[in-house]
């Protein structure tokens, strides 16, 4: 495999981890198993970024609407992060990753909520990784959280209409200080964004694989990782307009 250019990489992968369920059904396990072995997925994913220095990682781990799967199955999900936190912990602290989370916390149970607060808290001053989990997260619900925001804000006298611009709505959404993704990578053939990160994805460069999640291994990350490069980034500007420099100082190309 060509080598990647480490002067270009990705400063934020964002990943929608599809493909559990149909990887257990292929191996004739139950779904839990796929999400076991997807779980395998994630450390190894957390390790490699971390060792090719990609700044902020993003893992879509539970939607909104996984809530309204079989009561087993969310319980399963929810005993499987909680395994996870307990786990990791130690290695994240000791490699320097910062753990962060987008979405409703006080949705999860509070077995989950304690051991994460506990892990963000000993991971804060973590500067080498972010690694950003998405937990009972939805786009939509996030932006409507913006809005709230805006209009607490507005209410409080510390925003004018005339004051409301992008990087000020951006700080209201719940990835707030995290760049954007420059790359978001979805498993398993599906092509969709299922309310992922759906305001901060505007100019994100998506990659797509029939690899189900429970399959994906560094050589599937080296290789979104490739064709992120081969792309050319444009932000609505023109071909020559790049290659003349002025797209410096968007996204990633700085
Ligand atoms: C989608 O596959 C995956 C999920 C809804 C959950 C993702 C969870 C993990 C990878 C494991 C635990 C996570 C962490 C962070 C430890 P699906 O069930 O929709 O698959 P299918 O479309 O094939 O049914």
């Amino acid at each position: 495999m060509t080598n990647i250019d480490p002067q270009n990489l990705p400063r934020h992968i964002a990943i929608i981890m599809d493909g559990n369920g149909r990887w257990a059904a292929k191996h004739t396990m139950g779904r839990i198993s796929g999400h076991k072995k997807g779980a395998e997925s994630v450390r190894e994913t957390v390790r490699a970024c971390r060792e090719l220095g990609i700044k902020c990682l993003t893992l879509y781990a539970f939607s909104v609407q996984n809530w309204l799967r079989p009561s087993s199955e969310v319980n399963g999900l929810m005993n499987l992060l909680e395994e996870f936190l307990h786990s990791e912990a130690q290695e994240l602290i000791d490699k320097g990753i910062r753990l962060t989370m987008i979405g409703n916390i006080d949705a999860l149970r509070e077995t989950v909520k304690k051991v994460l607060e506990d892990v963000i808290l000993k991971t804060s001053q973590n500067t080498d990784m972010i690694l950003n989990l998405a937990l009972s997260y939805g786009g939509r619900d996030e932006i409507v959280g913006a809005v709230k925001k805006v209009l607490r804000d507005y209410a409080a006298g510390k925003i004018t209409p005339e004051n409301v611009t992008e990087e000020y709505f951006s700080t209201c959404l719940d990835t707030n200080a995290l760049p954007d993704p420059d790359l978001v990578i979805r498993t398993s053939g599906e092509y969709r964004i299922s309310n992922f990160l759906l305001w901060q994805s505007a100019y994100t460069e998506f990659y797509f694989t029939d690899v189900l999640w429970p399959d994906f291994r560094r050589d599937d990350l080296m290789e979104a990782i490739l064709a992120y490069q081969k792309r050319e980034r444009r932000f609505g500007l023109t071909s020559d307009q790049i290659q003349d420099g002025q797209g410096k100082g968007q996204g990633n190309s700085d």
